[in-house]
């Protein structure tokens, strides 16, 4: 037999992937089990988006698309662009749609970086990135980000640390994964003016953009508002200069802002050349998301936006319940932005991955150990309000009860 690439000793499955195989072989032996793990939004897809798939299959658009995306589903992405990220995109040669911010992350990658070419990736960071620059060749470079009280930044010294001769690109992911932070205007400014300096592309993940809580009431942000004061707005890196939008590939997706995880669409904005570079790829490597899915998506970004906005108050809600719980030996760094809270257990004085087996295997309640993530979430548990508010509600219980017997 011939050997399998030696490429695959650098990709690894998600973390979420390993703890799911703990949590099935836990379940086999009859273990009833609350989960705080997936980053799934547990609502239904709304009604007005399946019902303009189920018309498209109806009326027969079931052959391939063209392979960039359909014009009018690339024109409703340019529109929603300006509408909600202050940037005004040419859907004609600006925008590619994809298969899921997954394969907008791979494209873009594949299209930017040849052969050891290094990418900058904050860490803690979302973990499937780093797989991806290593199946084309490239090289994951880790910037650690600091904890600054209960948020997570990254600094310029950081950057600078990271960065070499061989540095192509570098990813920021706003609301951050699984951190919570919402970069700032300033921060990106300061983020944007380094890849400027340094000639790098900016590569920039934006999936949770609808899902931002406002600092003063921990209520929800319309999607679309300015920045205001003190709170805390969604801000598109591109947007802020024209030397920063050269360099950047906005990659976002429809499974997080409206619950569209297995329907596998998203878009990449990026100027001309980059976007006919990643088109190139695509048409490589799929084809294009399905033609009645991308009809789907019409209705999604073009459709009434209420859904999402109810969307945002439940996860509001969701946050509000951890806010009002204390846990016994632990705090909460609650989110920005994003629908995952981190759980600070560093007091128990164990390594935050024994504590997240021990309150699978004796309380009933799955978390994820947020270290897998980077070393600087060593003592954290990331906790998923991506469930109903029972599920949360239910899974605090079994926390309390976990961190008592700990
Ligand atoms: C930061 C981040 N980017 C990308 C993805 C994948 O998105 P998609 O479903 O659009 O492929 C996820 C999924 O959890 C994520 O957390």
């Amino acid at each position: 037999m011939p050997s399998l690439s030696p490429r695959l000793a650098r990709l690894h499955p998600s973390a979420v992937n390993r703890v799911l195989h703990k949590v099935r072989a836990a379940e086999a032996q009859g273990k009833q089990l609350v989960s705080l793990l997936r980053g799934e939004p547990n609502f239904p897809t709304p009604p007005h988006i399946v019902a303009a798939a189920q018309d498209a299959l109806r009326r027969g658009l079931t052959h391939y698309p063209p392979n960039q995306g359909l014009p009018e589903l690339r024109r409703a992405v340019a529109a929603k662009m300006q509408r909600c990220n202050g940037m005004t995109v040419d859907a004609e040669d600006e925008v590619l749609i994809t298969d899921g911010a997954t394969m907008g992350f791979y494209v873009a990658v594949a299209a930017l970086c040849d052969v050891g070419d290094e990418v900058l990736l904050p860490e803690p960071v979302y973990d499937c990135y780093a797989s991806q620059v290593a199946a084309v060749g490239a090289v994951p470079v880790p910037v650690r980000a600091e904890r600054d009280g209960k948020r997570f930044v990254l600094t310029r010294a950081a950057l600078d640390a990271a960065v070499s001769a061989k540095t192509k690109a570098l990813l920021i992911n706003t609301p951050w994964n699984p951190v919570g932070t919402v970069l700032r205007r300033e921060e990106l400014q300061a983020i944007g003016a380094f890849a400027v300096e340094r000639d790098l592309f900016i590569l920039s993940d934006e999936i949770y953009e609808a899902i931002v809580y406002d600092k003063c009431s921990a209520g929800f942000q319309p999607a679309c508002r300015q920045d205001v004061g003190d709170t805390v707005q969604h801000v598109s890196i591109a947007s802020l200069h024209p030397s920063f939008r050269e360099r950047t590939v906005t990659i976002n997706s429809f499974s997080k802002t409206y619950a569209m995880t297995g329907w596998r669409l998203g878009y990449n904005v990026a100027p001309p050349d980059i976007t006919r570079a990643m088109l190139l790829v695509l048409q490589q490597a799929s084809r294009g998301a399905a033609t009645f899915v991308q009809h789907a998506g019409v209705a999604a970004l073009a459709g009434p936006q209420d859904c999402v906005a109810e969307m945002q108050r439940e996860y509001a809600a969701r946050r509000q319940l951890l806010a009002h719980c204390s846990l016994p030996t632990a705090h909460w760094l609650l989110p920005e932005g994003g629908f995952f809270a981190l759980l600070d257990v560093s007091a128990t004085g164990r390594p935050s991955a024994a504590v997240a087996d021990f309150l699978l295997e004796h309380a009933g309640v799955v978390v994820m150990d947020a270290s897998v993530y980077g070393a600087a979430c060593e003592g954290l548990l990331r906790i998923s309000l991506a469930v109903s508010r029972e599920t949360v509600a239910a899974g605090l219980e079994r926390l309390a009860e976990g961190l008592r017997r700990l």
